[in-house]
């Protein structure tokens, strides 16, 4: 199942819930019912992650899938846009941290360290201003705008207008294989 917001018709936004794409993994998953009656903790939930099927997504598509309550974009960016990113100096962002949760706190905000393999980019779909979510390919840089306050994310989800002060955050993740990516 997935409903869909159609910017043009070969850049596409998806929301997919508990498709067949999706799959809650790990032991906090298949401890659930005992977990539940325990009351868990806010820590215990954190634990959870998904899998993401990416071979449905087609260059220039970002989709948004749910992770721990929270939207998650994982856009697959033509070579214009990976060119159009790296070309950004970090002395030009308003943000110059990388926020990205696999790198050191202080990592620079360069295209490469955004991603871990320059076709994909896995980013939160909360706005770091107060936290709604913005809208992919709108806005004067190509990336994601944010229709609550006017924030401007480049195709590296690095925001590049405010009112948001910090740039989308990469989540944990890492791929299992060419194809699929474990986030959380
Ligand atoms: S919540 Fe996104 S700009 Fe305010």
């Amino acid at each position: 199942m997935a409903t869909t917001t159609t910017a043009e018709p070969t850049r596409r936004d998806f929301l997919y819930i508990a498709t067949g794409s999706v799959a809650a993994v790990g032991a906090a998953a298949a401890l659930w019912p005992l977990i539940d009656q325990m009351n868990p903790s806010s820590a215990v939930l954190a634990l959870a992650s998904i899998e993401i099927d990416l071979t449905p997504i087609q260059v220039g598509q970002s989709v948004t899938f749910k992770f721990r309550g929270h939207p998650l974009f994982v856009r697959r960016r033509s070579p214009a846009e990976i060119a159009t990113a790296k070309a950004v100096p970090v002395s030009e962002l308003i943000d110059p941290i990388a926020r990205n949760l696999n790198l050191p706190d202080d990592a620079p905000a360069t295209d490469a360290n955004r991603e871990t393999h320059p076709e994909w980019l896995v980013v939160s779909g909360v706005c770091t201003h107060l936290g709604c979510t913005p809208t992919a390919y709108e806005g004067d840089f190509g990336g994601w705008l944010c229709h609550c306050h006017g924030s401007q994310y480049d195709v590296a989800g690095r925001v590049r207008k405010g009112p948001a002060p910090q740039n989308l955050e990469i989540p944990v993740y890492s791929f299992l294989s060419p194809t699929r990516v474990k986030v959380g």
